[in-house]
Parts: structure tokens; C-alpha cells; sequence
């Protein structure tokens, strides 16, 4: 069942994190459904601009509303993930998102604040939330490069002034994360100080965690051994700090690169011990379960797990 953004917000506040995974195609798909119906979490199935141009917008659609239909257990937003202005209003003209994402995180703030409260005032006459960015986060964001040097942490004075002059729903704060595999070079781990004071100044506010992938040193190294290439120093974060960030206002984290992983080590191990194999529905069905396996182990991070009912019942 799709439900709004904000009913999980409501439900998850400061209890629990709800876990954000990007899709793409259809294993990817059914895999998250049976993760979460498995491990009985509500979850946000989030979209890039990436997945959208991929897969193309109106498969993405009948492959949820498919895999909606034949998981009718699970619980679930539909969200934009880091839109441009333009996006956003295809995505809330089209009556199937739930929350879409503006980021315009790499504009001036005055900028920012002004193309956030336009996408909200389009999004909120549809009854549709609205995620923003504040603060940059280091790597690379589809065509956004942000040099690892110039990452800043969102401050949290401002973080007051832009959810109070940009209307947004939920904010997507730089706290010490990035995107991709390459997360931390020398210390390793969440700003917690800086969590803490931003949710000290928007008490009750959902913050929203980019680049929580955690880059299992052990999933890198089953990868290069079976003939990939990743610099094994790569480095996430700690999956054992989501339910602190939780329990201070963190309500969305967002998963991509993980899940990636996962797909190149199933499909890199099933290649290099079946090289007589060209059938691509056989690690396709390996994937699909190590990917639901995947997602319920995040969704016990998150505390997430076993959520679902509560969640229910406070739809009714
Ligand atoms: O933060 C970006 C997400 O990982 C989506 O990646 O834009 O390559 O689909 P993508
Ligand atoms: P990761 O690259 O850490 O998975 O982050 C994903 C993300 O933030 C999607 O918006
Ligand atoms: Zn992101």
C-alpha cells in the first residue's frame, strides 16, 4: 500500500529510521518488497533522476504498482531522490510520488530557499512533502561534483531560518556523509554533536541521512576477488550508529551504494564460478534473495524491523 511520506514520519520519529532504497529495475524491486515484508518494515522506495531516464517512468510505475500488488503486506511511500526543479514537477504532476526531493543544496541559500518554496507550494496543493538539502555533502551526486574539501556541515542556524522560509517537510542535513563507496579517508563516523544541535533547534523535525551506505569491507573484498577492481579502503558508515541518529530526529536513511554492491558480488561470484553459464535469470534469482536478505539486516540496523503493524494501525 502506498501511503504519504508523513504518515511514516509520524509513526518513526525519533523510535525508529525508515529506510530510503533506490530501485531501478525489477529484481531490485522484488527484492526490497520481500525484504521488508520479511522483516516486516515500512519502507521509502526512492527514484533518481538516474532511474527515471534508465528504466524509463511509466515501466517504473507498472513495476511497483506489479510488485504493490503482489506484496499487499507492505507499506510504503514513493519518493523523488534528488530532483531538479523541473522533475520534481513531473513527479507531483503525475499523481504517483508520495514526497519528491528538490535539491538545489548547490545553489546560493537565498536561491535555494526560493526554489524550495516553489516546488513546496506546487507539491503541498497536491498534498505531496517535500524533502530539501542544506549543507553539502562530499562526492559525487549524479552530474553535482562536490570536491571533498568543500564539504560542509549544515549549520544548524541556518537549518532554522531555510525550514522556516522554504516550507519544506524534512531536511537532508550534512552530517560528515557522502555518496558512493569512498565515504571517510581518515576518521570514520556520524557528527553527532552537530546532529544533536540541529535537532535541539527543530525539535520534532524529520532530518533525512544521504550517503548511509555502510561499504562492508568484507562485500569489497568478495568483489576484487572475483575480479573486480575497488579500492579495498573504501569505507561507509557505521551501521551501528543509525539508531542513534534515530533516536535524534534522523527519520529517512537513504541506501543505494549497498545495494549495488550486493548486485557485483552476485553477479561477479555466479560469472567467475559458472563461466559456462550465459542464463542471466539464475544470479537474477540469487540477487533477488541476497537483496531482500540485504534489506531486512538494514531494516534491524534501522529498527525499523517490525514496525509494520505499528504503522498500520496508525492509518486507520
Ligand atoms: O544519491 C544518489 C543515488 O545513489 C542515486 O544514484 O543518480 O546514479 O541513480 P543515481
Ligand atoms: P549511498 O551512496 O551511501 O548509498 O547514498 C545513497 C543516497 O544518498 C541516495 O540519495
Ligand atoms: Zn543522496
Amino acid at each position: 500500500m502506498i501511503v504519504t511520506t508523513d504518515q511514516l514520519f509520524k509513526v518513526a520519529y525519533g523510535q525508529f529510521a525508515v529506510g530510503a532504497y533506490n530501485i531501478n529495475n525489477m529484481e531490485q524491486t522484488e527484492g526490497l518488497f520481500r525484504g521488508n515484508v520479511q522483516s516486516k518494515a515500512p519502507f521509502i522506495l526512492q527514484i533518481s533522476k538516474g532511474a527515471r531516464k534508465y528504466a524509463g517512468v511509466k515501466m517504473l510505475e507498472a513495476i511497483i504498482r506489479c510488485a504493490d500488488a503482489e506484496y499487499p503486506d507492505a507499506i510504503f511511500a514513493v519518493h523523488l531522490d534528488h530532483g531538479d526543479e523541473k522533475t520534481c514537477y513531473d513527479c507531483i504532476d503525475s499523481g504517483f510520488y508520495s514526497s519528491v526531493m528538490i535539491d538545489a543544496s548547490h545553489e546560493s541559500l537565498e536561491e535555494n530557499i526560493a526554489i524550495t518554496r516553489r516546488v513546496v507550494e506546487r507539491a503541498h496543493a497536491k498534498g505531496i512533502s517535500v524533502e530539501a538539502e542544506l549543507g553539502m555533502l562530499g562526492g559525487v551526486e549524479e552530474d553535482i561534483a562536490v570536491d571533498e574539501d568543500n564539504a560542509m556541515l549544515t549549520d544548524p542556524d541556518q537549518a532554522v531560518e531555510f525550514v522556516e522560509r522554504s516550507g519544506c517537510d524534512c531536511l537532508a542535513v550534512a552530517i560528515g556523509t557522502s555518496h558512493g563507496a569512498y565515504k571517510f579517508k581518515g576518521r570514520q563516523g556520524l557528527h553527532f554533536k552537530r546532529i544533536e544541535e540541529i535537532q535541539k533547534r527543530l525539535p520534532g523535525f524529520p532530518l533525512v541521512m544521504h550517503g548511509s551506505s555502510s561499504v562492508p569491507a568484507d562485500e569489497v573484498r568478495r568483489i576484487n576477488e572475483a575480479g573486480g577492481g575497488m579500492d579495498p579502503s573504501a569505507k561507509g558508515v557505521n551501521e551501528d550508529e543509525f539508531a542513534r541518529a534515530a533516536s535524534l530526529g534522523v527519520t529517512k536513511v537513504n541506501i543505494d551504494t549497498d545495494g549495488r554492491l550486493v548486485w557485483t558480488r552476485v553477479h561477479r561470484e555466479f560469472f567467475r564460478d559458472h563461466p559456462e553459464q550465459f542464463d542471466f535469470r539464475k544470479p537474477g534469482e540469487i540477487f533477488v534473495q541476497a537483496y531482500a536478505d540485504f534489506i531486512a539486516h538494514k531494516n534491524e540496523k534501522l529498527l525499523s524491523a517490525g514496525k509494520l503493524d505499528v504503522v498500520r494501525a496508525s492509518l486507520k
